[in-house]
């Protein structure tokens, strides 16, 4: 793992920024693998400047998102297609039919087919080049809640108690959050050709020194990344907080800035 540590959350975002970037100037038709929430949110407004000032081109890109909430149509605010159209997408020149999230409205008896549709479309796109994911409270990716298996794959989850609580906020009663999802499952994220993880705040320490220093566990989704050959970690200071090898990874990232290779 390469794990960057950024002064804030302003640099951590760009860093991530400037990931995506490389990626699409090498590979114009590259598949990403987005996320939602506030983490990407920063990154998500890197892109659009790099966009409008820069003249990123998304034109050929294709997106698929981990995640979207069961029960909330494309149009409901707090849905993650609406969020991905308002944070990302309305303000890029990507082409609509180039961007998937699971549909929050399947009918409850064709969600397994479905999913395995899902599933289908990544892989004729030629899969995923290089995945986005943040971290819940409870250490998942995704929506893959403690128990998930480190092999699953696109389905229907319920919830943890944690996360409808952490996510409430978005909502404008505890009730109103929904109690599934449908999810990329671990075996679907590891499978990504690259993964960027970020995580921010004070908040995420805890989580995030437990999923990238700690035992491989399926109680931690997050965990399982350390099995990737490809993960560029970064974070803020706060959220670095609780890292044992801090000082290593400092070290490491000036290291790969003199010798001009990365090192995971
Ligand atoms: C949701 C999403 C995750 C995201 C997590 C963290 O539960 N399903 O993909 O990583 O929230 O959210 P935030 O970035 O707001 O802390």
């Amino acid at each position: 793992m390469r794990v960057i540590i950024k002064k804030n959350y302003e640099e951590m975002s760009k860093e991530a920024a400037e990931i995506i970037k490389n990626l699409i100037q090498k590979k114009a038709n590259c598949v990403l693998g987005l996320a939602t929430g506030s983490t990407p949110v920063g990154l998500y407004k890197e892109l659009i400047r790099m966009h409008k000032e820069e003249g990123l081109d998304f034109s050929q890109v294709i997106t698929f998102n981990l995640d979207e909430y069961y029960g909330l149509s494309p149009e409901h605010p707090q849905s993650y297609r609406y969020f991905m159209d308002v944070n990302l997408f309305n303000h890029i020149n990507i082409k609509k039919e180039n961007t998937h999230l699971p549909d929050g409205k399947v009918p409850i008896e064709k969600i397994e087919q479905y999913c395995e549709s899902y599933e289908d479309m990544i892989k004729k796109a030629g899969g995923i080049d290089l995945q986005v994911v943040g971290i819940g409270g409870d250490g998942h990716i995704g929506f893959n809640e403690p128990g998930s298996s480190l092999n699953s794959r696109t389905r229907l989850v319920a919830l943890d108690e944690q996360t409808i609580r952490d996510n409430s906020r978005f909502f404008e009663k505890i009730e109103d959050v929904p109690r599934f999802a449908i999810t990329m499952g671990v075996g679907t994220i590891l499978e990504a050709r690259e993964i960027i993880f970020l995580a921010n705040g004070k908040k995420k320490a805890s989580i995030v020194a437990k999923a990238i220093e700690g035992p491989i566990t399926s109680q931690i989704s997050a965990s399982v990344l350390q099995l990737h050959p490809k993960v560029t970690v970064i974070l803020d200071e706060e959220a670095a907080s609780e890292l044992k090898r801090k000082e290593y990874y400092k070290f490491v990232y000036e290291a790969e800035k003199r010798i001009g290779l990365k090192l995971f």
